[in-house]
């Protein structure tokens, strides 16, 4: 059985270290011992369908266990570096639990014998493996890169809420690596793990492998943001829909009927911080990138262009009560990591509406932000209940339950604004005034 190391226990990390440990020995490290403590006791705040009992069987079987101390490592095979790379305010990204973590791992190479090698799964900008992570490594560890030990680059595409299913059936593997041994060493262990059903490894360079990871959410981002800009068109037009652009289009294989959804923007942990890495690092490089800094822009304003729909039928929000239904960056996870909802809630406090807001999951890490700024409600009902304005933020389906007689009788003044497009407008026609996304005028 290999055995590995996975350094840094946040969502890839800790869904990483689950499900190789169905197959390997695992070692999961995370700086923070009351984590790595908790997690050996079978326990998680991360919000992900059969991580639990992905955990709990690892534990069992004794293949998996967790800790804060580098020393554990000694004699792992291969290093997965999963720790986070959060935004600078230049848009660029903070290095410093990559140096951090490399500089302990350094140690760990120093005391192991053998080839053992360090993977980066963090996203990190063209360049950073091949000078930051290869140059620390060499100096803490006094040992050669190439020849006593390994470096690759293996980005991680997984998504919140099907982190398992996706690690467990990923659509591809990219394996950046600038030495054949290194390669070959990742590529066995990927064989060994998925066994017959293997996805293709795409092998390339570090530069590129890490250039992938960027590409790859940019462009999904600027699907998103496509659409969002072909909604504000649509509400120009008396008759059009988004979502029936976005079917059509989807139709084409070519262009693919996924990331087309209209909506309040993306949000969570990569999009936006990706999106404003590639920037400024491609901007770094004199590359001109109006493109990205449009799918940016479009992002950054949709919040407040979503607030103008409702404000030109309704008028002013100044002393209105809103209620703001999903606070977290999707459907499905309690994340509220850029999430759109919050951007609204900020639009919202500074045009003088009063808040009442609701999420199933994220109410108690939303009230550590905003405090006495808002009223916390305990359901979608009570939520909208005596407010101006519902704001629907994400697709939940207590929300998609919600009833134009819902509206009606428990509202003050009822009108809805539908961010992500989950009602029907001929139900709500002569009824309730709904603003949807991507939609022209309101219905009443
Ligand atoms: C994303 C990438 O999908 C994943 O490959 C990468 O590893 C990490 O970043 P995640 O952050 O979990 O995953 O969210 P995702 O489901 O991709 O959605 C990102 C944002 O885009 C969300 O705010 C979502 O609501 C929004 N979105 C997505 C839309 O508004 N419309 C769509 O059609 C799709």
């Amino acid at each position: 059985m290999l055995s590995v190391g996975v350094i840094g226990l946040g969502y890839v990390g800790t869904s990483t270290a689950a499900c190789f440990a169905r197959k390997m020995k695992v070692v999961g490290l995370d700086a923070d011992d009351s984590k790595a403590k908790s997690l050996n006791a079978g326990s998680t705040d991360l919000e992900e369908k059969a991580l639990s009992s992905l955990l709990r069987h690892g534990l069992a079987r004794g293949c998996l266990t967790f800790t804060s101390d580098y020393d554990d490592l000694v004699g792992a095979e291969i290093l997965f570096l999963t720790v986070g790379t959060p935004s600078l305010i230049s848009g660029g990204i903070d290095l410093s639990q990559i140096k951090s973590a490399t500089s302990a791992l350094g140690a760990v190479i120093h005391e192991t014998d053998g080839y053992p090698v360090v993977v980066v799964k963090s996203t990190v900008v063209p360049g950073t493996t091949r000078k930051v992570v290869r140059e620390i490594l060499e100096k803490s560890s006094r040992k050669k890169a190439g020849v006593k030990f390994g470096v690759c680059s293996n980005p991680e595409f997984l998504q919140e809420g099907s982190a398992i299913r996706d690690t467990l059936h990923p659509d591809r593997i990219v394996l950046g690596s600038d030495d054949t041994r290194s390669a070959r060493v990742l590529r066995h262990f990927y064989r060994c793990f998925y066994g017959k059903s293997v996805p293709e490894i795409v092998e390339t360079d570090l530069d590129t492998a890490e250039l992938i990871k960027y590409a790859s959410n940019a462009f999904l981002a600027t699907k998103v943001s496509f659409i969002n800009l072909m909604g504000r068109v649509c509400e120009k037009l008396p008759r059009s829909n988004v979502g029936d652009v976005a079917h059509a289009m989807g139709l084409d294989p070519r262009i693919g009927r996924l990331f087309l959804e209209a909506g309040p923007g993306f949000g969570g942990s990569c999009f936006p911080k990706d999106t404003k890495a590639l920037i400024a690092y491609a901007n770094g490089l004199h590359v001109d990138v109006s493109l990205l800094r449009a799918v940016d822009r479009i992002n950054e304003t949709q919040p407040s262009h979503l607030l103008s729909l409702a404000e030109k039928g309704l008028g002013r929000l100044v002393g209105n009560t809103v209620a703001v239904l999903g606070l977290s960056f999707k459907s499905g996870t309690k994340d509220i990591r850029e999430s759109r909802a919050l951007k609204i809630i900020e639009i919202l406090i500074q045009k003088g509406a009063r808040l009442r807001i609701y999420d199933s999951k994220a109410l108690e890490d939303v009230r550590k932000i905003l405090g006495s700024s808002a009223t916390y409600c305990k359901s979608a009902l009570d939520c909208i209940s005596g407010s101006d304005l519902s704001v629907i933020m994400n697709a939940e389906p207590e929300f998609k339950k919600l009833k134009p007689d819902d509206f009606l009788r428990l509202m003050k003044r009822p009108a809805v604004l539908d961010a992500r497009r989950i009602y029907n407008p001929d139900d709500f026609k002569g009824r309730v005034p709904l603003f949807s996304v991507g939609q022209s005028g309101h219905v009443r």
